[in-house]
């Protein structure tokens, strides 16, 4: 049996996802799909490289060192055919805070960062929370499917002089993998109105057959020049725990104050056991990442066929990532109804769709990312509740 339909009790490790769900959803009976991690064990080669590491038992300040730096270079190189030097890289515990200290290091207060909504929510908090104002271009939904508003993307920059832009490739919640055309049309309006690209592509491993991920700083030098990217192995290999994730700035001017801003927080060093399983992961992590692609396959299929034979719920299918953004719309219940009844009626934890913005009103955001009999029970349980309707 694969190990990724193995089913391992997570209650009582501290899991945000599962020992929190209790008090979030108000009740010991719900069954948790939201926070986005993955109800899968790492692959065997990270566990091995912590218990090896763990077994030498001195945990002093630890290096990230040219290897290190070369496991990412190949991992880049490898998946998204991005040639980086190891120099542009600076080590971060994790893409949120980096995300902070780029509007910090790269934005002055009072200045207009552009979001694409719904997204997410962490993406309004990073700006605003350093005094700097969120201007939206929404996302335009048609057919079930998001797509990107042009016009208005040119018009919100030019009308509201936007400094920088947060990007997020492949999208959270709406599932898109942006395409070449897509990202350099972007990137185009971007590089001519002056705004830089802060690029979060915590997703980007995580795309679905036929779909290939960009990194938007790959498209060509000039972009490049303006974008900073954050990448990571934590949610590819469930390693949000682990804190280990870096960005990659190839502007010399651009990084330097990125780094100033890193050291003035006192965040120089990741934690030893992030660099271990970062190394393992990237050298050895290849297969079980493909065998994880056909599981969050198969559980979307899965999930697509039956929540959308209800006729209430329309699920956006998606490209990348291992959430499931779902129209609730046709149950027709007011959004705070629709949160009630997911919670109290199917007894499943999912993501509020309203925290994404106010476009994600009649939405839920459901994690799929789990072995198929919880996926398959969570399906059942909405599925079953919606009958009762
Ligand atoms: C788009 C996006 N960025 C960042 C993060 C979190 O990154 P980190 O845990 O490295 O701060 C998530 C987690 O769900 C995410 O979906």
């Amino acid at each position: 049996m694969s190990r990724f339909y193995e089913v391992k009790d997570r209650m009582g490790t501290r899991s945000v996802k599962w020992d929190m769900a209790e008090k979030l959803f108000k009740s010991k009976e719900v069954l948790p799909m939201w926070v986005a991690d993955m109800d899968f064990q790492a692959p065997q080669a990270v566990i091995d490289a912590l218990r090896e590491r763990a077994g030498h038992g001195i945990f002093g300040y630890t290096l990230t060192d040219e290897l290190i730096g070369g496991n990412i270079y190949d991992w880049v190189k490898s998946r998204y055919n991005w040639t980086i030097d190891t120099n542009w890289i600076t080590y971060s515990p994790g893409v949120v805070p980096s995300l902070h200290m780029m509007v910090q290091a790269l934005t002055e207060k009072g200045d207009n960062l552009l979001i694409q909504t719904p997204v997410y929510p962490p993406f309004y908090k990073v700006v605003e929370q350093h005094e700097r104002n969120i201007i939206k271009n929404e996302l335009i939904y048609r057919e079930n499917r998001y797509e990107i508003d042009f016009v208005d993307f040119e018009n919100q920059i030019k009308k509201n002089d936007v400094k920088a832009f947060i990007l997020c490739n492949p999208h959270n919640p709406v599932g898109r993998v942006w395409t070449e055309e897509e990202l350099k049309k972007m990137a185009d309006i971007c590089l001519k109105h002056n705004v830089l690209i802060f690029s979060d592509e915590i997703h980007a491993d995580l795309v679905l057959p036929g779909y290939n991920h960009t990194p938007i700083a790959s498209l060509s030098e000039d972009i490049n020049q303006k974008t900073i990217t954050c990448l990571s192995p934590t949610k590819t290999f469930n390693l949000a725990g682990l804190q280990a994730s870096y960005v990659i700035t190839a502007d010399k001017k651009l990084k330097k104050k990125m780094d100033d801003k890193f050291l003035a927080q006192g965040m120089n060093m990741l934690n030893t056991m992030g660099i271990t399983a970062l190394e393992a992961a990237y050298q050895h992590g290849a297969e079980w990442l493909e065998e994880l692609l056909g599981i969050i396959k198969e559980n979307k299929d899965y999930a697509l066929k039956h929540l959308n034979a209800t006729g209430k719920i329309e699920v956006v299918e998606p490209e990348g990532t291992y959430l499931l953004w779902l129209d609730c719309k046709k149950t027709g219940l007011a959004h705070e109804d629709l949160k009630t009844f997911m919670q109290e009626t199917a007894k499943v934890g999912l993501n509020d769709g309203a925290s994404f913005g106010k476009e994600g009103e009649g939405f839920m955001r459901m994690n799929i990312a789990c072995p198929k009999a919880t996926l398959e029970e969570g399906v059942d349980r909405i599925v079953k509740a919606l009958k009762e309707l």
